[in-house]
């Protein structure tokens, strides 16, 4: 696995931070320092009392029984404690940012909550509301553990830890419902890194033998982000530069055109009311054959098995064309707040999730890769498994997501989840146009990136 990255160094200015006023003055509970807690002696206390908020986006099947699981071996390995798990439907992210901004200002601070490591957690550390867990990873010894390139990505822009990793998802894939290609005659090609010939060549096969009322492909872009999900997808698909410019600030209107002239030609295929189903909905669809493909990242992969389906003889997958060799990562992980009413309670939950017993139950039903090397490739079911592998490959080249948190702030990220939203809705999908759009929201943020993807 391969990826540099020379610090997360992006300049969060006054106007990101402005755009997200999180904590401040209205922030009522008193914070509480690291330096003053004995890490080990807490997470020892098996005894402990007490009730913790676990904040979390998994709604959809499968998740939501991944997300129990976690919840139960904390309630084994802490007894006394009660973790409330609270779920913020909407997925990627984007409702809790909100969601624990006011939390955070009524001074009801979670104990801990779901994020993505990186630039979705800068600004919480602008703000001083998360907790140091340097002594939890240290405890837990997982810089030892985790998965070449983990430790890195889960490093803040200040050189600490924040966040303790919980799985990784791919996020180039393709699902396809393999009964639909073969009630409409259409040959699953032999390999599953398709070219972008042999992608546009199954749309039209499929364009053309589907009746009426059903697609080739449907987005399910109700909450924005996943048509955003397909837009860095075919631009890491276009040219793996445009996608290091783009997120390292070096914002071109003719690079973002050029991907959205290709997003426009997607369009042709996709269902019409693509935007009135979340992504789960179009999931449920694509079981029923209304639509033969959708691109999605690999958490779709539990809630196809909550639906009976299974790999290789009800769904298969293709590599999101243009990106073989490629592993678009996306990193689910829990942040302590520092100002909650039992902040031990948080820590005792981050440590929870990245011990073998979690990491086993959880990757298992989440069908998610653990981010740390003990846990048992056993475990995993086959296209697990063979994501696992392409991930660690020395060979393999992995890029951070911007649509799930890591590469892009919040709020430029949010900005392009509705730009990008807009133009897969609009009529006429005017690539220019919006590439203009784009470029100048994300100059507005003024974030600069230090990622180098392509040697
Ligand atoms: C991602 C998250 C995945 C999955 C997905 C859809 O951001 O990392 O685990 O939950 O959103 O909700």
């Amino acid at each position: 696995m391969k990826l540099k990255k020379a610090g997360l160094l992006a300049l969060v200015l006054a106007l990101v931070l402005g755009a997200l006023p999180i904590g401040g003055a209205a922030a009522k509970k008193e914070k509480k320092d690291v330096a003053d807690m004995d890490i080990p002696a807490i997470l020892e206390d098996v005894d402990a009392k007490g009730t913790i908020n676990v904040y979390h986006w998994w709604t959809a099947g499968g998740e939501k029984d991944a997300v129990e699981s976690v919840v139960n071996d904390f309630s084994d390995s802490y007894s006394n404690i009660r973790a409330k798990s609270n779920a913020i439907p909407g997925g990627a992210g984007g409702a809790m940012v909100m969601k624990v901004k006011v939390l955070q200002q009524a001074g009801k601070s979670p104990e801990t909550f779901q994020a993505h490591p990186g630039q979705e957690i800068e600004p919480y550390l602008s703000s001083n509301l998360l907790l140091n867990l340097n002594d939890v990873w240290e405890y837990a010894n997982l810089a030892g553990r985790a998965l070449p390139g983990m430790e890195e990505l889960s490093t803040a822009s200040d050189g600490n830890k924040y966040i303790v990793p919980i799985g990784i998802h791919k996020t180039n894939v393709i699902f396809y419902n393999i009964h639909v290609f073969e009630k409409y005659g259409v040959e699953v090609p032999d390999h599953e890194d398709i070219t972008w010939d042999e992608f546009w060549a199954i749309c039209d096969q499929l364009a053309a033998a589907m009746p009426d009322g059903e697609y080739p492909l449907d987005l399910g872009d109700r909450k924005g982000w996943p048509a955003c999900q397909v837009f860095e997808d075919i631009m890491l698909g276009t040219d793996a530069q445009i996608y290091e410019n783009f997120i390292n600030g070096i914002y071109s209107v003719e690079e973002v055109t050029s991907v959205l002239s290709t997003y426009a030609k997607l369009m042709d295929y996709v269902a019409p009311d693509h935007s009135s189903r979340d992504w789960y909905e179009a999931s449920g669809q694509v079981v029923a054959g209304t639509y033969a493909m959708q691109i999605m990242g690999a958490w779709m992969q539990p809630l196809m098995t909550s639906m009976g389906q299974v790999y290789g003889e009800d769904y298969g997958v293709f590599t999101f064309p243009g990106t073989d060799g490629w592993f678009g990562m996306c990193i689910d992980g829990f942040v302590v707040s520092n100002d909650s009413a039992d902040v031990e309670g948080g820590v005792r939950w981050a440590y929870n999730v990245s011990t073998p017993s979690v990491q086993t139950a959880f990757s298992t039903l989440k069908e998610s890769i653990s981010p740390y090397s003990d846990t048992p490739d056993e475990i995993y079911n086959a296209l697990t498994l063979r994501f696992k592998n392409e991930l660690i490959a020395e060979s393999t080249k992995v890029y951070p997501s911007f649509t799930h948190g890591t590469a892009l702030p919040w709020s430029a990220s949010t900005s392009l989840q509705v730009q990008i939203q807009e133009f897969a809705t609009s009529s006429d999908h005017d690539a220019e146009y919006f590439a203009n759009r784009i470029v100048n929201i994300l100059k507005e943020s003024g974030v600069k990136g230090d990622w180098n993807l392509v040697e």
